[in-house]
């Protein structure tokens, strides 16, 4: 199923599963401002406690789409990716917005960093926390918003989004 998304640059195709992955929507994002505008779009519409797991190649578009959810969380701030720093917070927005890189470690190296707090909320003001590199968490969180930026032969990309949400049986 094929539709308007009502962003623009933004196409969308959408399949519905059952079990813990509810729906996966398949957008085409044709330019680095369209990317941003679903950010945008995520930032002004996602409650606090949201998690959002980023995967794609080097490159993909990642950063960009946390720019815009800082954005549509009206954080003025330049969201600057946290390569280096590991983790960044932002706290200036209508939620805070808590953007994390695990890119240079690895899963037990995470396992320290006693990442949970953010998504349970301990310590932490619940916001929505977006995960660069996803891949190196030893453990997923129970809820989230998987969100794959793949990049298309036109220059372009594809983004695939899904929501896990866990329901003991
Ligand atoms: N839909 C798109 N179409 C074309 N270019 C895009 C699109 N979205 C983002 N870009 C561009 O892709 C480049 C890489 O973006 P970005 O830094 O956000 O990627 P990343 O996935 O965070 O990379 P890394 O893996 O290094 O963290 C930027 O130049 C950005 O403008
Ligand atoms: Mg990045």
């Amino acid at each position: 199923m094929v539709t308007e998304s009502g962003v623009q640059g933004v196409t969308e195709s959408k399949d519905y599963f059952t079990n813990h992955q509810l729906i996966m929507v398949t957008i085409n994002l044709e330019n680095a401002q369209a990317t941003e505008n679903l950010g945008i779009k995520l930032g002004e519409n996602l409650p606090p406690g949201s998690i959002i797991l980023l995967t794609g190649d080097l490159g993909a578009g990642k950063t960009t789409l946390v720019q815009g959810i800082g954005k549509g969380l009206g954080i003025t701030a330049p969201i600057v990716s946290p390569t280096f720093t590991l983790i960044n917070e932002y706290l200036e927005g209508s939620i805070p917005l808590y953007h994390l890189d695990l890119y240079r470690l690895e899963p037990q190296e995470v396992i320290g960093l006693n990442l949970e707090s953010y998504w349970e909320g301990l310590d932490v003001t619940p916001g929505i926390v977006a995960i660069e590199w996803p891949e190196r968490l030893p453990y997923k969180p129970d809820n989230y918003i998987s969100v794959n930026l793949i990049h298309t032969a036109a220059g372009s990309r594809d983004v695939e989004i899904c929501n896990f949400e866990f329901h003991n049986p």
